[in-house]
């Protein structure tokens, strides 16, 4: 499977190419970027490596690479600022992610492909993504909430002093200020998170709170996510790429889950080759219900702001 990164010599989008590289499942992995140097010097840097990891072809350039590839990953784009909500992003990043999907277009889309987006305001851009690219809706994919998920997963494992990859829990809605814990399902090892002792509501308003802010929180620290990020899209790829059918918490454009429609979300999704294959609307707690559904009226006041200004329904 052949994936390019928009943006790959960013910070996202070159932590997403080391992290695919390291999964060892990508064949090829390109990456594309205006600074075309700096995209090159990653692509060199990670093919360095390639005789320690598996047998990858990693290259750099640009659009000429759109036309063969089965995932087009769009992570350029510019920065949150720390006191910056990420829909305030909205303004300075669409007009770039325009220009982006005008350029894919133009190159030539594979009818297989799937373009998974990672800029933000990740649920705004993949509804314009889902409008304005040849590709059926299914086939357009946003990080969503993978990201809040692993970082939440990751919190709750610490204060716990539990092991992460036993930690199961889940954020939806959007990527950004109305997304939503789903502690109806948090388990251990498939044992309710609630039941584990010192857990309390407090420290689970203070776990959720905290993975809220985290982006903000790596801004501060180091200027912007990476690490995390990389492996999150890492995992979406993966399930494409495996066509695991894998049950993920990504954005895409709803048709009634959960009563929510015409706005991209993340909602409990089942990735495969194909992108969604499906999602599932299972039981939640009515204020998580709730919670979902202003979640999206929340992306759709945005979205209609938006697409007065570039066009679309
Ligand atoms: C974050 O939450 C990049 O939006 C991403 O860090």
């Amino acid at each position: 499977m052949k994936v390019s990164i928009i943006g790959g010599g960013g910070l996202v989008g070159s932590c997403a190419a080391f992290a695919l590289q390291c999964g060892g499942i990508a064949r090829e992995i390109a990456l594309l970027d205006l600074n075309a140097d700096l995209a090159g010097g990653h692509a060199l840097d990670l093919l360095h490596g390639t005789p320690s990891v598996a047998d990858q072809i990693i290259t750099s350039g640009g659009y000429e690479h759109i036309p063969d590839s089965d995932v087009i990953c769009i992570t350029a784009g510019l920065r949150r600022k720390p006191d910056e909500s990420r829909l305030d992003l909205i303004n300075r990043n669409v007009d770039l992610f325009l220009s982006i999907l005008d350029s894919v277009k133009g190159a030539g889309v594979k009818k297989d492909a799937i373009c998974f987006v990672v800029s933000n305001p990740v649920d705004i851009l993949t509804y314009l993504a889902a409008q304005r690219l040849d590709l059926p809706t299914s086939r357009v994919i946003g990080l969503g909430t993978q990201l809040d998920t692993i970082r939440f997963r990751s919190l709750i494992a610490q204060e716990m002093k539990l092991p992460p990859t036993q930690v199961k829990a889940l954020i939806l809605g959007e990527h950004g200020d109305s997304m939503l814990p789903v502690w109806s399902y948090a388990s251990v090892n498939g044992l309710p998170l609630d039941k584990f002792p010192g857990w309390n509501p407090n420290k689970a308003t203070e776990l959720f709170t905290r993975t809220r802010g985290s982006g903000a929180e790596v801004i501060k620290k180091k200027g912007g996510a990476g690490f995390a990020v990389g492996i999150a899209i890492r995992d979406v790829i993966e399930a494409i790429a495996l066509d695991k059918n894998q049950v993920l918490p990504v954005s895409s454009v709803q048709n009634g889950c959960y009563g929510i429609r015409n706005v991209a979300l993340s909602v409990p999704t089942l990735v495969g080759r194909e992108g969604v294959v499906g999602t599932y609307e299972i039981d939640l707690w009515p204020k998580e219900v709730q919670q979902l559904r202003h979640s999206g009226t929340v992306l759709r006041q945005t979205l209609e702001t938006v697409l007065k200004r570039v066009g679309g329904n």
